[in-house]
């Protein structure tokens, strides 16, 4: 067991700090780094978080040496650094191109979710704007319909940084999005994401539990 010299700041319903966390989990880093739980809102700016973070984006790691790091795929390049096991980011060719663009897309369901979320449960209902949330919801759709289409077997071929981040963009729609029923529609994703779903790294960070 190793002392935890560095800080993540972290929110547990975060799916941008699940993609770290389960990071951590899956290359055996967690003893590395302690969490300190902000409770952010767009609205609702900590101090704390904003030194040598001026955006206040969480997740943000901070360094024994003080440095900060964020955002979060800054967070999860710095630690696939950081272990000794294979990577889970391509060092390098077409593959790295690849998964680092599928990461992208889960990141991408992930904003328009998280930005979903903002507008339905924090904006008063005189001032939320409908036509907006529907196209961030049609952004989640295409981005869904992407994945159904071209990309299960990919995902389905390592637990890695592309499938780290879809799974966690998953685990988001059903946590604060349940009605949505994006299983229907996707059913080969829906089956990849059953399987991985398993894995010892997403039950430990699944934000309806912790
Ligand atoms: C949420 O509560 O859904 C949430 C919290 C922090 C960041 C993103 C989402």
């Amino acid at each position: 067991m190793s002392v935890a010299t560095m800080t993540l700041f972290h929110s547990p319903a975060s799916p941008f700090v699940r993609k770290v966390l389960v990071l951590l989990h899956e290359t055996g880093q967690t003893d590395r780094v302690a969490l300190k739980t902000i409770n952010l809102t767009p609205v609702n700016p900590v101090a704390e978080l904003n030194e040598g973070n001026p955006a206040g984006k969480i997740p943000a790691l901070r360094l024994a040496d003080g440095t900060v790091l964020f955002d979060s795929r800054v967070i999860v390049e710095y630690l696939d650094d950081q272990h000794v096991g294979n990577p889970l980011i391509p060092r390098e060719g077409p593959a790295r191109w690849r998964r680092l663009t599928l990461a992208a897309l889960g990141d991408a369901i992930m904003d328009a979710a998280v930005l979903t979320r903002y507008e339905t449960f924090l904006r008063p209902e005189e001032k939320r704007w409908d036509a907006w949330v529907e196209a961030q919801l049609d952004k989640v759709r295409r981005g869904l319909a992407h994945l159904e289409q071209e990309h299960v077997a990919e995902l389905s071929s390592v637990f890695d940084v592309a499938a780290i981040g879809v799974a966690c963009a998953l685990g988001y729609l059903d946590f604060r999005m349940p009605e949505f029923g994006w299983r229907e529609r996707q059913p080969k994703l829906a089956a990849w994401y059953a399987q991985v779903n398993q894995r010892a790294s997403m039950k430990a960070t699944d934000p309806a539990l912790t």
